[in-house]
């Protein structure tokens, strides 16, 4: 069974199966590396690993025009549901929740979770990681993180795919990103998080070559609007 990755730039990406997909973190509207419209992208579920904008994106349009289901963190998901999305599903670290075609269980990610609104900051509980399964396959998506010693566990769940941010500034950087590909032994490490907006500037070959020389992990760099077959 082959599933396919696509990564919209920044931390938006959709996993498709074939019979069902998946989109995470789907910040479109205003997401400079994005090559798609918002309007243009569909899935039955959306899961989320924090509140902030450059994650929660287009959720609630999305979500409203597909019927989606949206998973997130319980303050999340509530204040995704008083926005108007009828399907939400709020969970915690350690949880597994089921979805269409899959499951995903909540980790820890090390960062901060507000939502800016012209009010003022909505606080949304705290942030997460994913581990995904979906189309036979197992797909951490970190979010927004530093290093932190306990994604050696998150490497025990056997991860087919690692997605993690190497931007620095606002999660780690190149470095700890590479010291993380260690602690996870993901087959493959896919770097996300990187070149959307000026202070997240990278060059995702330095990555690459940090990770596979240290590694048994494989780096897939993908193009905005591209995809890999997992
Ligand atoms: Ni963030
Ligand atoms: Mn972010």
């Amino acid at each position: 069974m082959s599933l396919t990755l696509t990564w919209y730039g920044h931390s938006a990406f959709r996993l498709n199966s074939g019979d069902h997909a998946v989109l995470i973190d789907p910040f479109i509207s205003g997401n400079p590396s994005a090559t798609v419209s918002a309007g243009a992208v569909d899935a039955e579920t959306i899961l989320l690993t924090h509140a902030h904008n450059d994650h929660v994106g287009d959720t609630v349009a999305i979500a409203r025009r597909n019927n989606a289901t949206v998973i997130a963190t319980a303050e999340l998901a509530g204040w995704i549901g008083s926005l108007g999305v009828k399907n939400t599903i709020g969970a915690n670290h350690g949880g597994t929740v089921q979805f269409t075609g899959g499951s995903t269980k909540f980790v820890p990610a090390w960062h901060t979770s507000s939502y800016s609104t012209d009010a003022g900051p909505v606080a949304s509980g705290v942030p997460a990681g994913h581990v995904v399964r979906f189309g036979g396959k197992t797909i951490y998506f970190a979010g927004d993180t530093c290093l932190f010693l306990d994604m050696q566990l998150i490497g025990e769940e056997g991860l087919d795919v690692a997605a993690i941010p190497i931007g620095d500034h606002f999660t780690m950087g190149v470095k700890d990103a590479a010291r993380a590909a260690g602690f996870l032994k993901a087959k493959t490490v896919v770097p996300c998080h990187y070149n959307t907006f000026p202070p997240i500037t990278q060059d995702p070959s330095t990555f690459r070559e940090a990770v596979e020389s240290t590694t048994d992990s494989r780096v897939e760099v993908i193009e905005p609007g591209a995809s890999i077959q997992i």
